[in-house]
């Protein structure tokens, strides 16, 4: 298979058809720009099966996706999309860069759900990035940004209601969009990796902020979120 791209938690391959792309999960785990980056064997397929419930999920409920087909335990067949170059992030809660940034202790709720993006650049070091500042580089049109950003309110609502089901506070999350066809689909992963997962009743952490903060049994956490998700 033809290697397209290599990232730091997932490898892209060419699909044997026209427009697709092989997507497959990685065992590493990296934080902080990739300075803090170790090996958790099983990972990849955790994240794996958790993303494919999530974003099946959101499938059946209206959301456009890159997903076409599970391969394996660690590979998915993805519509081949030219990912646009800001992550989205949306917060319920306050935690991680938010609370730091703007000293609101973590745990703290917010009054309105918080939409950001930020500028996908490991040179750079992902800045934040607002509207204004996205149009004027060319990054995404506006409409492309209210796009996004409808679409990512429309996940929030689904995965709160998902995971407030599986006794599971939705902190924060983070998404990634993609052009294919003239229409923009939601890509990447929705997993541990890319939000932060409470437990409902103890506020025990469930994601990667077990491995940022060497809190531990990192795989337990996500263990037992595709548990509890999978009912
Ligand atoms: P933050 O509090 O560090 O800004 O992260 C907010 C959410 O976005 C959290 O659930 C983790 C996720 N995230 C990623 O998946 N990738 C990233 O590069 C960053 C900065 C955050």
């Amino acid at each position: 298979m033809e290697k397209l791209y290599e990232g730091k938690s997932k490898i892209v391959y060419e699909g044997e058809e026209p427009g697709t792309c092989i997507i497959k999960y990685k065992d590493t785990a990296t934080a902080g720009n990739g300075v803090k980056k170790e090996d958790l064997p099983g990972k990849g397929k955790l994240n794996a099966e958790i993303s494919n419930i999530i974003f099946n999920h959101l499938m059946e409920n209206g959301v456009k996706t890159h997903l076409l087909k599970v391969i394996d335990d660690t590979t998915v067949l993805a519509k081949k999309a030219d990912i646009v170059m800001v992550e989205v992030i949306v917060r319920n809660v306050a935690a991680g860069s938010f609370s730091k940034k703007y000293g609101v202790p973590e745990g703290s709720p917010l009054k309105n759900t918080v939409v950001e993006f930020s500028y996908k650049s490991d040179e750079y070091g992902d800045p934040m990035i607002n509207d204004s500042q996205i149009t004027a580089i060319g990054i995404a049109t506006q409409e492309e940004l209210d796009e996004m950003k409808a679409a990512a309110l429309k996940v929030n609502d689904l995965m709160v209601e998902m995971f407030s089901k599986a006794g599971i506070r939705l902190i924060d999350f983070k998404l990634e969009f993609g052009r294919a066809d003239g229409e923009l689909l939601l890509c990447d992963e929705i997993s541990p990796d890319s939000c932060r997962f409470w437990d409902a009743k103890t506020n025990e952490k469930l994601d990667k902020d077990r491995f940022r903060r060497d809190l531990g049994n990192v795989l337990g956490g996500y263990s037992d979120v595709l548990a509890r998700i999978k009912g």
